[in-house]
Parts: C-alpha cells; sequence; structure tokens
C-alpha cells in the first residue's frame, strides 16, 4: 500500500448527496460525496475516479490545472479506497456523456480530498458476472456483498419483507416472537442442539420451524399471527437448502383451507406486484399430490411446460422385455416421457442422460428413436405389433420423437423421470423465464412408509389433520388416509407448505399412535401439545413459506445462497467466520461435555 497519509476523520465534512442523484439540473451546485473507488483513471494529467456507493456511481475529476497538490493526492488513490470529495457539478464536456449511467450527463470537478481508509487490492473485482469461485466469494462476503448484483439482491429481500409485513399487519396479523432455544419439533431433519451451562447433560434444540409455539399461540387466542423468522435444520444441503433459513410463519384460528389459501395467494399477488410490478391472477391452480405425481413425477411439478409422464404399465406387462415385465409383476411401474423432435440426440448425451437418471437410483434408461418408417431402439425387439401400436398411440410417437422409459418401483419411476422431465425442459428450452406458474398441491397422504426405520411417518408433521372421512382407516389402511395439508409450487420450487391441525387432542392421541408412539413416549414428548389441545383449543391451521427460495425467484437467481448476506457452504460451514469451530477445554468443562475429537489446548 502507498505510503499517503490518511486524512484522520471526516472533520468538517457532511456528505450532501448519494452517488447516484446527481444530474443536470445540478449543475454549479458544491455537493459532498462518500464512498469507494471504483476505478481511477489517469487521462493526459487529469484523473478521473469513479466514485461508488449503495446507490450508485459519480465521476469526479482532479484536474492539475485546478488544484496541482489535490491531482498528486490523488495519484495514491487505488481501487476501494474510501474517500471523501467536496466539489462543484459540472456538465460534461461535448460527447463525453454516458447514457447508461443515471449521473452519465455530469461530472463533479474536485476542489477537496479527503483519503478516509486505504484498501487492499481485492481479491477480485467488484463486479457483476466476476470469474472468481464461490468459496473465494464466502470468504471475503463483505467485498463480494459490495457487488451491485449482490447489493441489488439483499435490498429487493427487505422490500420483500416489507411488503409481506404490510400485507399481514392489514389484515390483523400480530407479529410474535417465539423461542429459539427450545425442545425440537418434528419436522423431518435433525436438529441442531446446544448445550447450556445451567443444565449439565440437557440441550435444547434450535427450532426447525415454530411450528408448535404458533398452534399454542391460536390455543392462547391469538387468531392471527405471523413471524417472519429464523428456521435450523441439520440436512443435506443443496441450492435451495441452508442450515439456517427463514420462514414466513403464518397461522389462524376458525378457519379452513380456503381461508389460508385465499389469504395468501392475496399475499403473492401482492409481492409480485410490489416488487416486480408483475400482475398475478388468483385463484391459482390445483393438483392433486396424485395427480401431481402421475403427470410430473414430482410434488413439486414445474407446470411452464408440458412433457408429462405416461403410465404404459399396462401395455408391456406381459411383454418379452423382461426388464419391464418383471417390474411390473413386483408391482412397480414403467412410465415413459416423449421428447418431441430429439431423434438427433447422440449415443454419448443418450449416455449421460442415462447417467442423471442413476443419481434417482433408475437402473437403466430405455429409449426409442422414432424414424419415418421404423424404430430404433435396444428394446423395439421384443414388442410385439400390438404393443407397439398401443405404445405408439399412448405416448404420440411420431417420426422425429425420441422416447425415454424407466421400469422400477413407483418411487423410483416418478423421481427419475420427474427429474428427468425437468432436465429436458431447460435442455430443449421449453420454460419461459418470464412466466410465474404458481400451483397448490393438495391431498397428499397424512403417512408415509419408512422402509429403513420400519415404521410409519409423518409426511408433513404429525399436528397436520386427516381428512375427517379417512380417519376411520388410522388403524387399517393408515396409507390410503389423506391429509388437510397444502404446498405452494412455484415454477417447479415448493415455496410453501401447510397444513390445517388437529385440535382435539383425542384424534392427536390416535396420529401419534399410528406414528409408533405408545402413550407413554408422546406424553413424554407432547404432553405440553395434548394438555393444551384439552385447554379449549380452536379448529386452527397455517402455512410457512421459505423466504429465502421466494427471495431468490423475485430475483431471477438460481440459489438461496445469493439472497442471503451471509450464508453457509455445502458444508454448512461459513468461510468467513470459520464457523463451526472447535472449542476448548474450559468451554466443555463448563458445559460437562467431552468429545472424543480432539479439542483446541486451552487457552
Ligand atoms: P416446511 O417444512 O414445509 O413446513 O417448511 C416450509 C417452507 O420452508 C422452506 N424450507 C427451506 N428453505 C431453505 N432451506 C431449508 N433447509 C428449508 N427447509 C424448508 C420451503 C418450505 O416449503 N411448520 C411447517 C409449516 C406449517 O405447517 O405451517 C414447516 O416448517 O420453502
Ligand atoms: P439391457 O437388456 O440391460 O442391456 O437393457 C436394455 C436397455 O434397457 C438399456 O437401454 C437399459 O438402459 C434399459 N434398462 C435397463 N434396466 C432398465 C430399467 N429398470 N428401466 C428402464 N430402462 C432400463
Amino acid at each position: 500500500m502507498s505510503d499517503i497519509p490518511l486524512s484522520d476523520v471526516l472533520g468538517e465534512m457532511r456528505r450532501t448527496h448519494n452517488c447516484c442523484e446527481l444530474g443536470a439540473g445540478d449543475v454549479g451546485k458544491e455537493v459532498v460525496l462518500m464512498g469507494w473507488v471504483q476505478r481511477r483513471r489517469d487521462h493526459g494529467g487529469v484523473i478521473f475516479i469513479d466514485l461508488r456507493d449503495r446507490e450508485g456511481l459519480t465521476q469526479v475529476v482532479f484536474n492539475p490545472g485546478i488544484d496541482e497538490s489535490l491531482h498528486k493526492k490523488a495519484h495514491a488513490i487505488r481501487s476501494e479506497y474510501v474517500i471523501g470529495v467536496r466539489g462543484r457539478v459540472d456538465n460534461r464536456p461535448e460527447g463525453m456523456t454516458n447514457s447508461n449511467l443515471s449521473t452519465g450527463e455530469i461530472e463533479v470537478t474536485v476542489v477537496e480530498l479527503k483519503i478516509l481508509n486505504k484498501a487492499k487490492t481485492p481479491p477480485f473485482l467488484i463486479e457483476d458476472n466476476v470469474d472468481v469461485s464461490e468459496n473465494i466469494r464466502l470468504k471475503y462476503r463483505h467485498i463480494d456483498l459490495r457487488r451491485s448484483q449482490l447489493q441489488n439482491n439483499i435490498i429487493l429481500r427487505h422490500k420483500a419483507a416489507v411488503s409481506v409485513r404490510n400485507y399481514l399487519n392489514k389484515r390483523g396479523f400480530i407479529d410474535i416472537e417465539t423461542p429459539v432455544l427450545t425442545r425440537s419439533t418434528p419436522e423431518g431433519a435433525r436438529d441442531y442442539l446446544v448445550p447450556g451451562r445451567v443444565n449439565p447433560g440437557q440441550f435444547y434444540a434450535l427450532p426447525q420451524s415454530p411450528q408448535l409455539f404458533k398452534q399454542l399461540l391460536m390455543i392462547s387466542g391469538f387468531d392471527r399471527y405471523y413471524q417472519i423468522v429464523r428456521c435450523f435444520r441439520d440436512e443435506d444441503l443443496r441450492a435451495d437448502r441452508q442450515p439456517e433459513f427463514t420462514q414466513i410463519d403464518m397461522e389462524m384460528s376458525f378457519v379452513g383451507e380456503e381461508d389460508i389459501i385465499g389469504i395468501t395467494e392475496g399475499m403473492m399477488q401482492n409481492l409480485f406486484k410490489d416488487i416486480l410490478d408483475i400482475e398475478i391472477k388468483p385463484p391459482f391452480s390445483r393438483l392433486s399430490y396424485t395427480d401431481a405425481i402421475t403427470r410430473f413425477g414430482l410434488d413439486k411439478p414445474d407446470t411452464r411446460f408440458g412433457l408429462e409422464l405416461k403410465d404404459i404399465s399396462d401395455i408391456v406387462e406381459n411383454s418379452d422385455f423382461k426388464v419391464f415385465s418383471s417390474v411390473v409383476k413386483k408391482g412397480g411401474i414403467v412410465k415413459a416421457l416423449n421428447a418431441k423432435g430429439c431423434i438427433g440426440f447422440s449415443r454419448k448425451e443418450i449416455d449421460d442422460l442415462t447417467q442423471f437418471v442413476a443419481v434417482y437410483k433408475a437402473r437403466g434408461l430405455a429409449w426409442i428413436k422414432v424414424k419415418e418408417d421404423a424404430w430404433q431402439s435396444p428394446i423395439a425387439k421384443f414388442f410385439t405389433d400390438k404393443e407397439k401400436e398401443e405404445l405408439a398411440q399412448r405416448l404420440k410417437m411420431e417420426p422425429g420423437d425420441l422416447v425415454f422409459f424407466v421400469a422400477d418401483q413407483p418411487k423410483i419411476t416418478n423421481e427419475a423421470l420427474g427429474h428427468l422431465r425437468n432436465h429436458l425442459g431447460k435442455k430443449l428450452d421449453l420454460i419461459d423465464k418470464n412466466e410465474f406458474k404458481f400451483v397448490w398441491i393438495t391431498h397428499f397422504p397424512l403417512l408415509e412408509y419408512d422402509e429403513t426405520e420400519k415404521r410409519y411417518k409423518a409426511l408433513h408433521h404429525p399436528f397436520t389433520a386427516p381428512f375427517e372421512k379417512d380417519c376411520r382407516l388410522l388403524k387399517d389402511d393408515p396409507l390410503s388416509i389423506k391429509s388437510r395439508a397444502y404446498d405452494l409450487v412455484l415454477n417447479g420450487s415448493e415455496i410453501g407448505g401447510g397444513s390445517i391441525r388437529i385440535h382435539q387432542r383425542k384424534l392427536q392421541e390416535k396420529v401419534f399412535e399410528a406414528l409408533g408412539m405408545n402413550r407413554e413416549t408422546y406424553e413424554e414428548k407432547f404432553g405440553f401439545l395434548l394438555s393444551a389441545l384439552d385447554s379449549g383449543a380452536p379448529p386452527h391451521g397455517g402455512i410457512a413459506f421459505g423466504f429465502d427460495r421466494l427471495a431468490m425467484i423475485l430475483c431471477g437467481q438460481s440459489s438461496i445462497r445469493d439472497v442471503i448476506a451471509f450464508p453457509k457452504t455445502q458444508k454448512a460451514a461459513c468461510v468467513l467466520t470459520n464457523a463451526p469451530s472447535k472449542i476448548n477445554k474450559e468451554q466443555l468443562d463448563e458445559l460437562s461435555l467431552k468429545t472424543i475429537l480432539p479439542t483446541v489446548p486451552g487457552s
């Protein structure tokens, strides 16, 4: 770093304007600007600096003809130095205006300069689309956040929160904080646990969501609750999953599904109008869980494009292609996807797609290329003319098409083809990026069977109400019970989920029992809830939206890390602060903890 003296402090200098707001109307004014040096250019003696602050850029000029010592001082300035300048707003000379910049018609001729702080050469350029690994960006997040793209994302996120708050406040919702040090409430992920000094051997859990507290608030009579709240889940991370993330959490009393759907559709309509000035028109479309899986393979379908899956199990059940027929005989299904006009895919492309579906456990990806006069395919020879005709009809096969097949247990077949469908939707450019397609998924199964744990699990959470007419099936046919849950899906992303809750003790106990808990276990874990349900619990329901996911979609980003100021890496680490970190023995002793891993020597 150069050896120039720093101009101590601000002194008498007071900022008068932001770097975005000066225009032709300000010519002649004396102004004071403060910010960071985006760029310094030397042009035949005159030094130009693009001065940047949160709002924008202004060009400031150091002219040796006006003040030689000032000009000399300006020579020492480097990128990302923090400076303050006093000067006069001038028109830029003929031909030098920049119509891409809001301040492009003017420049500020400097008469006083304060170098408020120096800066080391930044590890990467402060520009959008900068070519640098995400790890480096996260390590220097305070610098990364200076890029206008990230600034815009974070500011947009703030505006989205304001829009949501305004909407809910106007409708009588009350923002109530709930504990962060709490007991675990099951949402299906692992808990982050917190020990404390006062209660040796015992742990708090960080909330996976405020689920039970918001239900208790309904029982307390608050009627309409919301909170924009941090939740914590120790789960495998992806582009749209963080270990700590934010929900717009809501709960209402004396409501049914339509009330919650209605009020949240209005919230989305308002949000998209406020933030993107886009009109989205409720009511949103709806799909039952079964239809979503049947047609799209996933319970969060991207409905911006077709390419729907077709079940062909009945056609191939007795065919000579044993891979297909044996799967059907063992209770599996065979489904297909017709990639229209994709006959030109190379062997390598098909191999890559086979690997793609293997990630979802598919054991193969059979295919047929439909030529004018015949089928080209490793499996065509196994089918009779009748089977071929039925396939052609069901799959609307026409010359030029490429049809893919997966045969497996229903879960694997649907997931593999559902993800293949999304992949092809992108690869074939079938998605209109300016479109926002919302769809409610309803009528989820209440329970699913967990093969590894050999027990039923709640598909949402154990407090979700079943449809009343299905309750009688709890003992004999639990998998066929449908729940009063609903998820909101936007462009293939699950942005929210909720349900009408169980508000009567008896039913809640029955559901706990269906989940394999005996009285002792559920009394121990959920006694407080059961006793609250017994104290006059109103019918109630709610929903929670993934605020990071919503912000990501509103910002047109593909990772929630780009809308979180200080996100964690795929390994749940903060590389800026180096969290998590080892702790020393004294701290462990204080918490009555022992670790089997090495600790940091005492400090
Ligand atoms: P759920 O578990 O479906 O419901 O969560 C609600 C929404 O939160 C978002 N989300 C996440 N976002 C980022 N990173 C994560 N790890 C993550 N996990 C979930 C999703 C999801 O739709 N208490 C219930 C809600 C209720 O029943 O009212 C709940 O938490 O967008
Ligand atoms: P094989 O007879 O194993 O050579 O397989 C013939 C074709 O069927 C290959 O294209 C495989 O990818 C495909 N295939 C194998 N198993 C499956 C399966 N379970 N589902 C779909 N296609 C499969």
